[in-house]
């Protein structure tokens, strides 16, 4: 059995978090997609001001809190009764193709995957579970078990705690640049999952060890 930890960045990396774009379509035509980019990037600045400031709140709430902020910026004047619709589709997002296939594959090898996110225990059980995926994973590591919020390095130590594993054996693998570098700055290993090929990684320092197109380029390199 291999020593080393594979640990999976959720949102954006297992789970597509765009998945809610073809329900914002209804609604928004063809600013659905520009709407879900907003939302993602506030969402995630909220974590990193609510991380800044100690006042940590379930990644569920900035989620939602990012949801209200960007309908009144884009003036999309969403009803309380989609914003609930969308907050529901959001416990419900689809995994990107590749994950279940590399998953099995790390499986087979006996590596030891867990996902490690932002998203709480439960939400985070509960958006693997429906997309077919809880039995890959050993654990779920909930940066709400300490209050924190990625890339503060509390988070990286946290998984390195509850894994008991090695800085040089313990990976984290995600598709945020800025968990990348938050990884690699907290001692980590750390794979890129370049998603889209448009995608630029941060300039400054703290490379990914690998960069991949998708998690089964991943098992190529890592299984
Ligand atoms: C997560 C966010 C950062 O799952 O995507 O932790």
């Amino acid at each position: 059995m291999s020593k080393r930890v594979l640990a999976f960045d959720v949102y954006g990396t297992l789970i597509d978090t765009h998945g809610v774009i073809a329900e914002l379509e209804t609604a928004l035509g063809e600013r659905a997609a520009a709407f879900s980019q907003r939302w993602r990037d506030k969402q995630l600045e909220y974590s990193f001001r609510r991380g800044l400031m100690g006042a940590y709140t379930p990644f569920s709430a900035c989620t939602r809190e990012a949801l209200e902020f960007t309908d009144r910026a884009l003036g999309t004047g969403l009803s309380e009764g989609q914003k609930d619709r969308l907050m529901a589709t959001y416990g419900r997002l689809p995994a990107f193709p590749d994950v279940a296939e590399a998953l099995q594959r790390f499986s087979g090898a006996g590596v030891t995957c867990v996902a490690f996110s932002n998203g709480t225990r439960e939400a985070v059980d509960g958006l693997l579970s429906q997309a077919g995926l809880r039995d890959y994973f050993d654990d779920i590591i909930s940066v709400d078990e300490i209050k924190r919020f990625k890339p503060d390095p509390a988070v990286y130590s946290h998984l390195r705690d509850r894994m008991e594993s090695e800085a040089q054996d313990t990976w984290l693998i995600s598709s945020n640049p800025f968990d990348v570098i938050g990884a690699r700055h907290a001692g980590l290993h750390a794979a890129w999952v370049r998603r889209s090929a448009e995608a630029p990684f941060d300039a400054w320092g703290g490379e990914p060890d690998v960069t991949v197109t998708d998690l089964l380029a991943l098992s190529e390199r890592l299984g």
